[in-house]
């Protein structure tokens, strides 16, 4: 059997674990192996070059893996590749998210395949699956948990009580948080992530910038005595649906009960919730960062472009600008925690709503308002003294 011949970008956490399984793949053989920083692997040295032009220039290479990490480089890299005609896997969100546009034009131009499976959901296979599901369906709504660190840091703080700053400490550790670490504690990689699948689901190209985005940073041990007193849990959902025509997209953390769809997505797992007008509910649930995991996505692309040889593959892409709802006009519940033992003037800000009690807390209560719009609750806030809020998100399966 004629192998595809394969380099690699990058030669970290990823690099390492997409090496791995292809030396276990018959049919793949990595021939180069990109790494600038010369971490080069005494046993396959001769594999190794700290020059791209080695790659790019190199016209047995048919595929090229990039897994570089960060942004400026990666991307340069990219282009480079589908310039030279050659099929291009990312696993780079940041990439994807700035550039899908003008990257599958090009790729659809030299008549190759650009695959970023990798890019969202680590080892769950959405990207391709969210792609069949808009053949048939419309897509009403997608929530995930869609960074595997943040779920990770959330999980420990609520079921073992750890500080935030302990935990994070240990995600890295474990090589599920990004470089920079802002990037998955800030929503700004689950961010760039729903973009992408918005655009997909909903067929026009949605700017993650535009998507309203707040962290995990300010989520602390006393939201979490409440939540469970609440019996819910916090998670960084990100989030996008359509309503009267409008597609609205959020990131940011959300309290969720037992019946909510991702409420037992935990540790550093990823799930993803879609519902379309004619499938109704459908779930993805995986290892949604780390080594292995991501890496099979991005051998299962490189799978792809071998199948499809001679094609291009996922170069489906509308580039008109999609416009998001203003997130003001969107209608949930919220959780806020209030100074002082004033609930009259909490149910005069909000309405009638809930209280909540933790023993222990003291100098303060809980409050669950009733529905209302973020523009409402953003006008009612400053007639008390609110410590913190978190939004609450009410979907169930249907
Ligand atoms: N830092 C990312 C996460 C890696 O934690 O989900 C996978 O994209």
């Amino acid at each position: 059997m004629k192998k595809v011949r394969i380099a690699i970008l990058g030669y970290g956490v990823i690099g390492k674990g997409v090496f791995k399984i292809c030396l276990e793949k018959e049919e793949i053989e990595v021939i180069k192996i990109f790494d600038y920083k010369k971490n080069f692997d005494k046993q396959y040295v001769s594999l190794f070059t700290d020059n791209l032009e080695d790659i790019m220039n190199d016209n047995n290479i048919d595929i090229v893996v990039e897994v570089l990490g960060g942004y400026d480089f990666a991307k340069k890299a990219c282009f480079l590749t589908l310039s030279k005609h050659k099929h291009l896997v990312t696993a780079n969100k940041e990439v994807v998210a700035n550039d899908i546009d003008r990257l599958t034009k090009m790729a659809k131009d030299n008549r190759v395949s650009f695959c970023y499976e990798a890019s969202v959901g680590g080892a769950i296979p959405i990207i391709k699956n969210l792609k069949e599901l808009t053949l048939v369906n419309k897509i009403h709504r997608i929530i995930g948990i869609l960074n595997g660190t943040t779920n990770y840091i959330l999980t420990k703080m609520s079921r073992e009580g750890i500080s935030y700053q302990e935990v994070l400490k240990e995600a890295q550790a474990l090589g599920y948080a990004e470089r920079n670490p802002e990037a998955d504690v800030e929503g700004y990689d689950a961010c760039r992530k729903i973009a992408i699948l918005t655009s997909l689901a909903f067929g026009n190209t949605v700017k993650f910038e535009e998507v309203y985005t707040e962290g995990i940073t300010k989520i602390s041990n006393e939201d979490f005595a409440y939540a469970k007193e609440l019996g819910s849990v916090i998670k960084l959902l990100a989030t996008s649906y359509s309503k009267d025509g409008k597609v609205y997209a959020i990131t940011a953390p959300f309290m969720i009960d037992s019946t909510h769809p991702l409420y037992n997505v935990n540790d550093v797992l990823n799930g993803i919730y879609v519902h379309g007008n004619v499938l109704g509910d459908v779930m993805f649930f995986g290892a949604g960062a780390g080594k292995l995991p991501t890496a099979s996505a991005v051998v299962s692309d490189v799978v792809d472009c071998v199948k499809h040889k001679g094609k291009n593959v996922m170069t489906i892409w509308s580039s008109v600008k999609q416009e998001l709802g203003d997130t003001f006009d969107e209608t949930r519940r919220f959780f806020v925690r209030i100074q002082g033992d004033d609930v009259q003037a909490a149910k005069a800000a909000f309405g009638e709503g809930q209280v909540v009690k933790v023993d222990g807390i003291n100098g303060e209560f809980g409050f669950v308002t009733e529905p209302m719009t973020e523009r409402a609750f953003e006008d009612a806030k400053d007639k008390v003294s609110v410590i913190s809020r978190i939004r609450i998100d009410d979907t169930k399966l249907q």
